[in-house]
C-alpha cells in the first residue's frame, strides 16, 4: 500500500473476527516495526503477543482498570500486544544522567513512535489495531513477565477486523501548522 494512503486510511479497530492472526504475519509486523527511528538507534521498544485465551481474559477483566470499552475491545481481540520500553536508555547518556532537560520524555516518544510504526504495517498486512492507553501498569507487568528493566508503555488489541469504522474528524491544516 502507498504509504500516504495507509498512513490516511489507518483506523482505530476495536471489533475483530474470529480468526487467530498467525505467528508469522505478526513477526513481519515487529520486523516493519523495528524500521521506526529512536534515540540514537537505541530500539527500546519490546512486544510481548499474547494469545492465550485465559491470559488474554485476565488482561481485560483484571488489568484494564474497569473500563468496559476496553474490556469488550481486549475481551473480542485475538491478540493482545504489550508494548514495553526498556528504561534508562533512550534520552540518557551512559553514565545514567539525562542527556536533556525533558528527563524521561524520550523513552514514551521512541515507544510511541515504534507503536504507531507497528499500527501502520498491521494495517498494510490488512491487520486492524487499537492502542489502549487505560490500564494498571503494574498489573500487566505482573501478569505477562515484564523483564525487569521494562516498562508497559501501551497495549494493542490486534487481529482480523470486523468493522470498518469512519474517520474521527482531524484539524483542519491551518490549525495544526504554523510557518515563521
Ligand atoms: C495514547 C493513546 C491512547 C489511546 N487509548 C485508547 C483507549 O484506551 N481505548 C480506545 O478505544 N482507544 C484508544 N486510543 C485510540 C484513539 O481513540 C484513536 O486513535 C482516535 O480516536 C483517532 O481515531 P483513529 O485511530 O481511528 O484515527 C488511544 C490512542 C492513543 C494514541
Amino acid at each position: 500500500m502507498e504509504a500516504l494512503k495507509c498512513i490516511r486510511t489507518r483506523r482505530s479497530v476495536r471489533k475483530f473476527d474470529g480468526r487467530p492472526v498467525e505467528r508469522a504475519l505478526i513477526e513481519q509486523v515487529v520486523a516493519a516495526a523495528a524500521y521506526a527511528p529512536s534515540w540514537k538507534n537505541t530500539q527500546i521498544a519490546r512486544y510481548i503477543v499474547v494469545t492465550d485465551a485465559e491470559k488474554k481474559q485476565k488482561l481485560a477483566d483484571e488489568c484494564m482498570l474497569g473500563f468496559a470499552f476496553n474490556q469488550k475491545t481486549a475481551s473480542c481481540a485475538p491478540a493482545l500486544v504489550v508494548v514495553t520500553m526498556v528504561t534508562g536508555r533512550s534520552g540518557f547518556e551512559r553514565d545514567g544522567s539525562f542527556s536533556t532537560t525533558q528527563g524521561t520524555h524520550w523513552q514514551s516518544f521512541d515507544a510511541g513512535i515504534a507503536t504507531q510504526t507497528f499500527c501502520l504495517a498491521a494495517h498494510d498486512l490488512g491487520l486492524g489495531t487499537v492502542i489502549m492507553g487505560i490500564f494498571d501498569e503494574n498489573k500487566v507487568a505482573e501478569l505477562t513477565d515484564v523483564p525487569e528493566g521494562q516498562q508497559v508503555a501501551a497495549i494493542l488489541a490486534l487481529g482480523y477486523p470486523a468493522e470498518e469504522p469512519m474517520c474521527p474528524k482531524r484539524k483542519d491544516v491551518e490549525a495544526l501548522v504554523s510557518f515563521q
